[in-house]
């Protein structure tokens, strides 16, 4: 478990290799006039920039991560990207189940076998899980939760290190739903998971993302690990206040 609080910044699709860059660098230059001993920053920035955006990280107090992962080592697998790969690349985390992935088909089995070999090559998994606003409205959240955690944990091992970040998917700014979840609600949440959990698995954080503004980080940031955070990562100096304040 970590001592610190995470900020993840999760850029999606928004950005082309260039932004990417810049942003990145924008943020370093912030972040390395203070002491953030306290925050572990991490962005995730897309394939096509992460090497370039890798570069800028370099030596700085900022961590890389990925948006995704293929599971096998090497081979036959047309457009997807290894583990290994982004090892070399220094990435340290890789958000593994996004909603919005698993919205493309990605199925719990999928998502099992991608935390595991992220974990396998000492990278850390965000594993995101989170129910949608059917599930929720037919009170499935919990059952949803419970069965999503528990499959992706399927193959990860006893000494292995994870983050499991709660994002319902109606909460996500670009849900279209307007809704979002309150504070409370969301920590209630943090029980069901950590019981979802298998009792041989210790080492692990969770993590609150959806629609996480500067504004109102803290709000979650007193009951979970930290913030996952899409649209409010996209701006250096809404990301650096949010940081601050997480
Ligand atoms: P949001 O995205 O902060 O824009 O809601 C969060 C996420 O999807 O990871």
């Amino acid at each position: 478990m970590s001592k610190n609080k995470f900020v993840i910044a999760n850029w999606k699709m928004n950005l082309n290799p260039q932004q990417s860059v810049s942003l990145a660098k924008e943020l370093k230059k912030l972040l390395e006039k203070e002491d953030w001993s306290d925050k572990i920053v991490v962005l995730c920035p897309s394939f096509l920039a992460i090497s370039e955006v890798a570069k800028v990280l370099r030596d700085s107090n900022i961590a890389l991560g990925a948006q995704d992962v293929f599971y096998e080592e090497e081979g036959a697998f047309t457009g997807e990207v290894s583990p290994e790969n982004l090892k070399e690349l220094n990435c340290q985390y890789v958000i593994v189940g996004h909603s919005e992935r698993r919205a493309m088909g990605e199925n719990d089995e999928l998502v099992a076998k991608k935390a595991a070999a992220v974990a396998q090559h000492n990278m850390t998994p965000i594993i995101c899980v989170g129910e949608s606003l059917e599930e929720r409205d037919s009170s499935l959240t919990g059952q949803v939760l419970q069965r999503q955690v528990s499959q992706a944990l399927k193959f990860i091992e006893e000494d292995n290190y994870f983050i499991i970040a709660y994002e319902p998917v109606w909460a996500i700014s670009t849900s279209g739903s307007g809704q979002s979840i309150t504070a409370p609600e969301a920590s209630k949440m943090i029980d069901i998971i950590r019981q979802a959990v298998p009792n041989k698995l210790k080492n692990f954080d969770i993590i609150y993302g959806g629609s996480v503004k500067d504004d109102t980080v803290t709000d979650f940031t007193k009951d979970f690990k930290g913030a996952l955070v899409g649209g409010a990562s996209l701006k250096a100096d809404i990301f650096y206040q949010l940081i601050k304040n997480a």
